[in-house]
């Protein structure tokens, strides 16, 4: 497929879409498309993760679904939740961390890949079950944020809101999808459209210039 734009207004196109992008906090009674969610999962798939092992696991509490009580609750029944037409959980799995470097060594081995097949046999298995929990669960959990950024930017571009939540309790959380205690609950995203009265003030950043550092 062409892309009819240049780099130019891309790069212009997608500043204005972080901009647009708001935490909303109360939401209409409209539907989000099933497409809309799809297409944003699809997105926050494809984000990056360290070794790309890709930690995460994305709990899609549904429109209707006889969850979505308990997963309001989980989310402390905050406005954000409880007004939002879907509530996505995004869960770190770093009990699945050595099954997934396994599962890489078979991917490069089938590919005739024997370097890549042996790195990820010795130096990711190595790290993935030496490092200490703590380390493990932040390391887990950088990825799974990388994802739970493009998945509320690819809302945003589709026309809806979300709002990224972590005051939630991990432990409903776990319990309400039979989570392993040692899933991490990264952050739960809700998503509709929001309403005026959703946002609760002007965007407010400090200067780029105190957290641009330049070398
Ligand atoms: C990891 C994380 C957790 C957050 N938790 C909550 C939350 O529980 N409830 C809430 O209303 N907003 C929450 N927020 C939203 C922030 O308050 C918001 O991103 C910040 O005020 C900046 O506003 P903006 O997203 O509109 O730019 C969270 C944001 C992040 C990144």
């Amino acid at each position: 497929m062409t892309d009819p734009t240049s780099p130019r207004e891309r790069a212009e196109a997608f500043e204005a879409l972080a901009d647009a992008r708001r935490s909303v906090r109360r939401f209409s009674d409209d539907p989000v498309p099933e497409e809309v969610m799809r297409s944003a999962f699809r997105s926050a798939h494809l984000a990056p993760s360290s070794n790309n092992l890709q930690p995460w696991e994305f709990h899609w509490i549904r429109s209707g679904s006889p969850q979505r009580a308990a997963g309001v609750e989980a989310c402390l029944s905050q406005p954000a939740a409880s007004t939002s037409a879907e509530l996505v959980f995004l869960i770190g799995r770093p009990d699945l961390l050595a099954d997934r470097a396994a599962a890489m060594v078979a991917h490069f081995e089938a590919a005739g890949n024997d370097g890549t097949a042996s790195y990820y046999r010795v130096q990711v298995a190595h790290n993935v079950r030496n490092m200490a929990p703590e380390d493990r669960n932040a390391w887990v959990d950088k990825s799974v944020a990388l994802a739970a950024a493009q998945f509320m930017l690819a809302i945003k571009a589709a026309g809806f809101d979300s709002c990224p939540m972590e005051g939630l309790d991990p432990e409903k959380v776990r319990a309400l999808f039979g989570l392993p205690a040692d899933a991490t609950v990264t952050m739960a995203i809700s998503v509709g459209q929001g309403i005026p009265d959703g946002l609760y003030g002007p965007r407010l950043r400090f200067p780029l210039a105190d957290h641009l550092c330049e070398h």
